[in-house]
């Protein structure tokens, strides 16, 4: 990296929100009543009127063993004896969100199933859960169905059920190849196992593999990224997240089984990512949005290419389906003009579930400068463009942002051209610190204590 560039990165490096919503979750602060989500859901349903359908997350907490890195709600556990009655929870709350809506099936455009660990589901909770999800429901035709597999705890089995089941979209965890890092962050997983899921997948007909790695990771090094994507390249997935690691260790105290001066941190990080990105630029790899990468006959380049991209809580998707429904622990729901989040706490949730209530823990009703902020947030994180006039896509709050985006302008990070703002490549890597500048909340109240984690 030039001089100029590390330059850059001490300036921007600074806690800042991953804008998988807008309002971020740490201001969410007008929760919708039980009647309230049923209404904003059912609006929703209702201007669907393509009938591309909605989406359900559905959130499995367990895991088999602690990765020391994780920032996911999870929960260790050897007790499989937790997994049905979680199951039948879960499809309880699916019956309530029918019941409730006064419809007995939904139009479903996409299913992700994640975690935790998915795959924690021997083949036949698999297949109760499944049943129960797409029995009472009609699915579009181009519907995407997904899932989070942890690559150790994955079989043949378990991807026939989810093959047979239309699931069409496979997202392994992968991380990092080095068994140094692997072993600082308790998480052991050869190539051999990455290797065969993989292959396993693509020859049930999986449509996209995707796998998840990380940069950031202690005792990472340009050499061991290097190792890393040499054997990403080698098993050439279709999408790639590469994502920052987040230290998080007053949310998640795991993160301190690692000593931090292990960690690679502001520059150091960055260029970790630099180097990923060159790897897989040189293999044939289409950089998307934020941290993502595809080749280009994915899905994702192709919704990339027509404007068609779209991010939720799942990240980056090539369809826009709503409302989204999150059932089980902790999961997130967005009707659009409204979010909620389940209890995040397991008792609690299957407690709500048994007395018949949807177990809401918070949310937020958007008001209009929210709604109008979230559209301008989204269309940068999936275009790296927006643009505004009075009359459209327009709140008053808009009228500081320029000023707001000066110093990156002057960095040559973006161009501003009237109310037009276009995030330039040498932009991407700050297109957290160029949302900031359109976050009313953050603006307006600083949070007191760190939030979130660092934007580089
Ligand atoms: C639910 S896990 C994926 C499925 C499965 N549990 C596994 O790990 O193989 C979701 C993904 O979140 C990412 N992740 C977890 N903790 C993170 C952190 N602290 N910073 C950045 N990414 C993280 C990892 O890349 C992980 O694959
Ligand atoms: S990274 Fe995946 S397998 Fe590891 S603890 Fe987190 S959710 Fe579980």
């Amino acid at each position: 990296m030039t001089n100029a560039s590390v330059d850059l990165l001490r300036k921007y490096n600074v806690p800042g929100p991953r804008y998988t919503s807008y309002p971020t979750v740490p201001y969410w602060d007008t929760t919708p009543t039980e009647a309230q989500w049923i209404d904003r859901i059912d609006n929703a349903i209702g201007a669907d009127t393509a009938h591309s359908g909605a989406s359900l997350y559905v959130h499995i907490p367990f895991c088999r063993s602690l990765c020391t890195y994780c920032g996911c709600n999870m929960r260790v556990t050897r007790n499989h004896g937790l997994v049905l009655p979680y199951v039948e929870t879960v499809l309880r709350e699916y019956g309530l969100y029918r019941e409730r809506l006064g419809r007995s099936a939904l139009h479903i455009g996409e299913i992700h199933l994640g975690g935790g660990t998915p795959t924690f589901l021997r083949p036949e909770e698999l297949e109760t859960l499944l049943a129960g999800l797409l029995g009472p429901a009609t699915v579009a035709p181009q519907a995407s169905l997904s899932l989070e597999v942890d690559p150790r705890t994955t079989t043949r089995e378990q991807l026939v059920v989810l093959r047979r089941h239309g699931f069409n979209r496979i997202s392994l965890g992968v991380q990092d190849f080095d068994p140094r890092v692997q072993d600082i962050v308790n998480r052991i997983q050869t190539e051999a196992q990455v290797r065969e899921v993989t292959d396993t997948s693509r020859e049930l007909g999986f449509q996209s593999v995707n796998f998840d790695l990380i940069y950031g990771l202690p005792l990472q090094t340009l050499e061991s990224i290097t190792a890393t994507m040499d054997a990403v390249v080698r098993l050439k997935p279709d999408r790639i997240a590469f994502y920052a690691y987040a230290h998080v260790p007053w949310i998640k105290p795991s993160q301190r089984r690692f000593t931090e001066a292990d960690l690679p941190e502001g520059d150091a990080k960055r260029a970790l990512y630099e180097l990923g990105r060159a790897r897989l630029e040189a293999a044939g790899y289409l950089e998307v949005g934020m941290d993502h990468f595809a080749l280009p006959s994915d899905d994702l380049v192709i919704a990339s290419r027509a404007g068609r991209l779209h991010r939720n809580f799942m990240g980056y998707t090539p369809a826009f389906t709503r409302p989204l429904l999150g059932l089980g622990v902790s999961s997130i729901g967005d009707a659009g003009d409204a979010f909620v989040q389940n209890e995040k706490n397991l008792q609690q949730y299957e407690e709500r579930i048994a007395r018949g209530e949807l177990p809401i823990q918070r949310g937020h009703r958007l008001d209009e400068e929210d709604r109008v902020l979230r559209g301008h947030i989204l269309n940068l994180m999936t275009r790296l463009e927006t643009r505004w006039d009075a009359t459209h896509d327009y709140t008053p709050f808009l009228d500081s942002v320029p000023a707001r985006l000066e110093e990156l302008r002057r960095d040559g990070l973006l161009v501003i051209d009237g109310t037009n703002v276009r995030v330039n490549e040498a932009g991407r890597a700050y297109l957290r610190n160029v949302c900031m500048a359109f976050d009313a909340r953050l603006i307006r109240k600083a949070p007191a204590t760190q939030l979130f984690s660092q934007t580089v």
